[in-house]
């Protein structure tokens, strides 16, 4: 069946985030799609809705059922359903598990740069960031595993963050990686929180491994937060799964959900996940192949037309991370230029911290015609910024 991943939809007046904006502007920053949802999580909604009673609501076995289908069917991953535990949203769930599986001023290690929000989630909780930074040779990142053990050895350090995939460097971890991951995780008594949120928006032809399918030790060791969220472009439900193996880190994970008062769905969540993942693959299939596309169009622009910046290339998320160090060691007041000058609302790297400064992160999951909007807007915003034109 084909979707419409072509046509641009308004979403100004919808209370949207990413489309709070001044007229004229445009935002590729924020990861949020400009695509309408998979049509069969519309039409759960909309029969959900149809019913006019929006009551305390409760995961019924359909909501676990899917989730474990599609873990099982495409990654090769069985849940087992009592592992499962709700949560209205990765972020609030990881907030929670920093709270509970640490102490105050204790390390968290987190591999940089990574999603700024987790950086959150550990210092607004009075936690400390131990920051593993990510290698960058020119076009490719890697993990340094004798610095990871280095900061897993602290014993201070009592959980790290995973990001799998990588968000923004679009990362996807090895098996052997995840393993030896798992492995100092294991030896040094660290907690492992992994947040697979963008595991199904990989290119097509590569896969991601669920953390905790790799081996007992990496069961034993992590929590697993996953979600439809990005995938169907459902942030705004506030929906999420929390799985642990270990009994006793899971019975501490739901005494912290319910503690926060953010283990129970809204009227509307349990329908659509089923939906997602029961009725959403073939959606998810074009989607992939369509920001593949949109992803290589902003790396081909950027080489042909654009002098001094280039496109990491990497196969997860749908951000495009540009390397500008040729022009400058820090885009923080280049984003500024652009939003001023074109109305380009994009990312500074540095919000991502590690060696991320000289990197922008450009948000792909958009129509084609606003690609070519904004991949103008960049090119005339760079060259007023090479000219020295400052906003
Ligand atoms: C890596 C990562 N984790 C979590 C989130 C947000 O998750 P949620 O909306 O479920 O809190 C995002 C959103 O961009 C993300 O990139």
């Amino acid at each position: 069946m084909p979707y419409d991943f072509t046509t641009p939809v308004d979403r100004t007046g919808t209370c949207s985030l990413k489309w709070m904006v001044e007229p004229g502007e445009l935002p590729v920053w924020v990861a949020d799609m400009d695509f309408e949802t998979a049509p069969a999580i519309s039409e759960a909604l909309q029969k959900r809705v149809s019913h006019h009673i929006f009551g305390y609501t409760r995961p019924n076995p359909a909501w676990y059922a899917a989730y474990q289908h599609w873990w099982a069917d495409r990654y090769g991953w069985r849940i087992e359903k009592e592992t499962m535990l709700f949560a209205t949203g990765i972020m609030p769930a990881l907030h929670s598990a920093v709270r509970r599986f640490t102490q105050p001023g204790e390390k968290v290690v987190i591999m940089t740069p990574v999603y700024h929000c987790f950086f959150e989630s550990v210092e607004e909780n009075g936690r400390v960031v131990s920051e593993c930074p990510l290698v960058f040779d020119g076009s490719h990142y890697s993990l340094d595993m004798r610095v990871l053990e280095e900061k897993l050895r602290d014993p201070l350090a009592s959980a790290m963050i995973l990001c799998n995939p990588h968000n923004p460097t679009g990362q996807i971890w090895t098996k052997d990686e995840l393993a030896e991951i798992g492995r100092l995780a294991k030896a040094y008594g660290v907690t492992v929180l992994c947040d697979e949120i963008h595991c199904d928006l990989v290119d097509p032809g590569f896969v991601y491994t669920p953390f905790a399918s790799v081996d007992d030790t990496c069961a034993e060791v992590s929590v697993i937060f996953i979600s439809p969220s990005k995938t169907f472009n459902v942030p705004g439900l506030h929906t999420s799964a929390v799985v642990i193996a270990d009994p006793q880190k899971r019975g501490r994970m739901a005494r912290a959900l319910h503690a926060d008062q953010i283990g129970s769905p809204g009227a509307l969540t349990v329908e659509a996940t089923i939906a997602a993942y029961e009725e959403g693959e073939d959606w998810v299939e074009e989607l992939r192949r369509v920001l593949l596309a949109n992803k290589n169009r902003v790396a081909d622009f950027c080489e042909e037309n654009i002098p001094g910046i280039r496109v990491t290339k990497m196969p997860a998320t749908y951000l495009v991370w540009i390397n500008c160090s040729e022009l400058t060691d820090d885009t923080a007041a280049l984003v500024k230029h652009l939003r001023k000058t074109e109305g380009l609302i994009i990312s500074a790297g540095g919000d991502f911290r590690g060696n991320g400064a000289p990197f922008l992160r450009f948000n792909a999951a958009t129509q084609p015609c606003r690609i070519e909007d904004a991949l103008k807007r960049l090119k005339r915003g760079v060259e007023s910024w090479r000219r020295g034109v400052r906003a």
